[in-house]
């Protein structure tokens, strides 16, 4: 990690429902320049923070600052900063593709170079031929597509995204992975949840594993080895299978016999 100040700051991040913790105590940072991968078996919590972190759940315990702002009491400066891309993206249906991008930028009040850039962004996702289609006329991956294209319009300076590689096709894919990485050059924030882990040891420059609501492990793909006794050649699926493996380095239940693991 870079000594530059961290972009998104999430402390002692908690979420019940009802009696259920899905996450419990998620303290970490990202910096600008940065991407992490939110990593973790299916309902390790990784959307749950994503939803807490963007602003769509409320978290029952902990703070959120993004850009140094606190999504819990300064909201609207927060949220200007932030773009998210849900597991299931839910664009307007009743816009034009081309409408949607607009209502977007207007929100974010960044209109400025907009036909150029929403252009650009619906050429980069084979969505020209769209442009004045009605959104709900779109195939799920298209408007997976365009969900995405939206979060790139407005320069956000934290991006978020859940999943974000199910269901594109692969021109579609390595468009968001080119994407991601540009918005990493110019110094966003970026926390990608996945489950493709050949892809995330490309892509992210850290990595943070989850397990039934904490985290596990957090660090480059060299720590993780590190953490779980892998050797230097032992890939992010390798260790991440060891660390999340029931008993194994990473179980709360284990003995801590790994000492590198985040005590909280
Ligand atoms: N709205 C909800 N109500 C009750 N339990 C939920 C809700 N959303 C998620 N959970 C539970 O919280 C845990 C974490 O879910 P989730 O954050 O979706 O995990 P992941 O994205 O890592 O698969 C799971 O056990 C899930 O069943
Ligand atoms: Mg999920």
């Amino acid at each position: 990690m870079s000594d530059a100040p961290a972009l998104l700051t999430v402390q002692g991040l908690s979420k019940r429902y009802r009696k259920f913790t899905a996450l419990s105590d998620l303290s970490f940072a990202v910096t600008g320049g940065e991407i992490v991968g939110l990593l973790g078996p299916n309902g390790a919590g990784k959307t749950t923070a994503l939803r807490c972190i963007s602003g769509v759940v409320r978290p029952s315990a902990g703070r959120i600052l993004v850009g140094g702002y606190d999504l819990g009491g300064q909201e609207r400066e927060a949220k200007r900063l932030l773009a998210f891309v849900p597991e299931q993206p839910n664009p307007y249906e009743m816009l034009t593709v081309w409408e949607h991008l607009k209502f977007v930028a207007l929100a974010y009040n960044t209109m400025d170079g907009f036909e150029e850039r929403a252009g650009e962004l619906l050429a980069r996702f084979d969505l020209t031929p769209k442009r004045n289609e009605l959104v709900g006329a779109l195939s799920k991956g298209m408007r997976q597509k365009l969900t995405i294209a939206c979060a790139f319009l407005h320069r956000a300076r934290v991006l978020l995204f859940d999943e974000p590689l199910i269901g594109l096709d692969p021109k579609g894919a390595r468009e968001l992975r080119e994407r991601i990485r540009d918005a990493r050059d110019e110094g966003a924030a970026v926390l990608v949840s996945t489950h493709m882990l050949d892809t995330a040891q490309k892509l992210c420059d850290r990595i943070l594993i989850l397990r039934q609501g904490h985290k596990l492990a957090e660090g480059t793909l060299q720590q993780l080895q590190d953490h779980a006794h892998a050797s230097g050649d032992a890939t992010l699926e390798d260790v991440f299978l060891t660390l999340t493996a029931e008993g194994g380095a990473g179980d709360p239940a284990a003995p801590a016999a790994v000492g590198t693991i985040n005590p909280r």
